[in-house]
């Protein structure tokens, strides 16, 4: 018999004003429904994948923020932001530290049977390059592998899957700004895990699912993004609960649920095979000769 946990996650939560698909003065009104869903569902704890505000400049933007905290004020249970690329193009990560009452950097709490990982990396867009995975945040994550002893549920605001971004209204035609361009190196680390891992992001504005060495990758849904769901926002929120068994579940316009077995999500898989014309026997590579 394991130890249950009950996570509940926002992101992308974009308050402000209207920006493209994203429906920013709908924001405030959706946490009301965001505060009745954790009120409802007593989770261990809340998380919120960053990007709260779409940014103008900093004296909005502080105001903003504070707007937003005080909609996450009310709720009891312990919260853990992290920031995204929009709380970080006029504001510094302790300008979001000071209105949220937060310290943050990485950090780990066990909660039931299961390790939550707080990956606090880097979350600056710089343009036109994109984001940057810095040394340190990987070696820190690295050494959180390393030293795994229950399953992790890492948290990031940027994914780091590799998905393909086809159909994205952000990223089809943006795809570098998805996700870290030196992306593969996280997953390198990850690969070197032996116990069960499950990843949750945000930042891509839709609900995904991505296999890749059996670790399961999930992006989730903004709270105000409308691409996906005819104009009106999407109220997307979600639970994440942990035991021997993983279940994903988003409700709003943008409905998504997925469950696994979680020994499962402790499997590497087998490592790809390189290019079939350097495979020894493959009809590729007598084809070649
Ligand atoms: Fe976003």
């Amino acid at each position: 018999m394991t130890r249950a946990a009950r996570l509940c996650i926002v992101t992308d939560i974009h308050h402000g004003k209207p920006s493209f698909s994203k429906a920013g003065p709908a924001a405030l009104g959706l946490m009301a429904e965001f505060r009745r869903f954790v009120d409802e569902t007593r989770p261990d704890l809340v998380l919120d994948l960053g990007d709260r505000i779409s940014d103008e400049a900093r004296d909005i933007d502080l105001v903003l923020e504070q707007e937003v905290a005080e909609a996450f004020a009310p709720i009891a249970a312990p919260r853990f932001h992290l920031d995204g690329n929009h709380d970080r193009d006029y504001l510094d990560v302790t300008d979001n530290d000071a209105i949220l009452g937060r310290k943050a950097g990485h950090e780990t709490v066990d909660v039931g049977d299961w390790r939550l990982v707080v990956w606090r990396a880097d979350a600056k867009l710089h343009r036109p390059s994109g984001f940057a995975l810095q040394d340190p945040d990987l070696a820190w994550l690295a050494a959180t592998v390393a030293a795994a002893d229950r399953p992790l549920a890492i948290v990031s605001h940027v994914p780091v899957s590799g998905h393909s971004q086809v159909g994205n209204f952000w990223f089809q035609n943006n795809s570098r700004f998805s996700t870290y361009p030196t992306a593969d190196h996280v997953r390198a680390v990850l690969r070197t895990a032996t116990v069960p891992v499950v990843w949750i992001s945000g930042h891509v504005h839709w609900n995904t699912l991505t296999m890749v060495d059996g670790i399961a990758h999930i992006t989730l849904q903004s709270l105000t993004e409308t691409f996906t769901t005819a104009g009106e926002p999407a109220g997307a929120f979600a639970l994440l609960e942990l035991s021997d068994e993983v279940l994903w579940r988003v409700h709003g316009r943008d409905p998504f649920t997925w469950s696994a077995r979680t020994e499962a999500l402790a499997r590497r898989w087998l490592a790809p095979l390189p290019d079939f014309r350097e495979v020894v026997g493959s009809k590729m590579h007598a084809a070649a000769e």
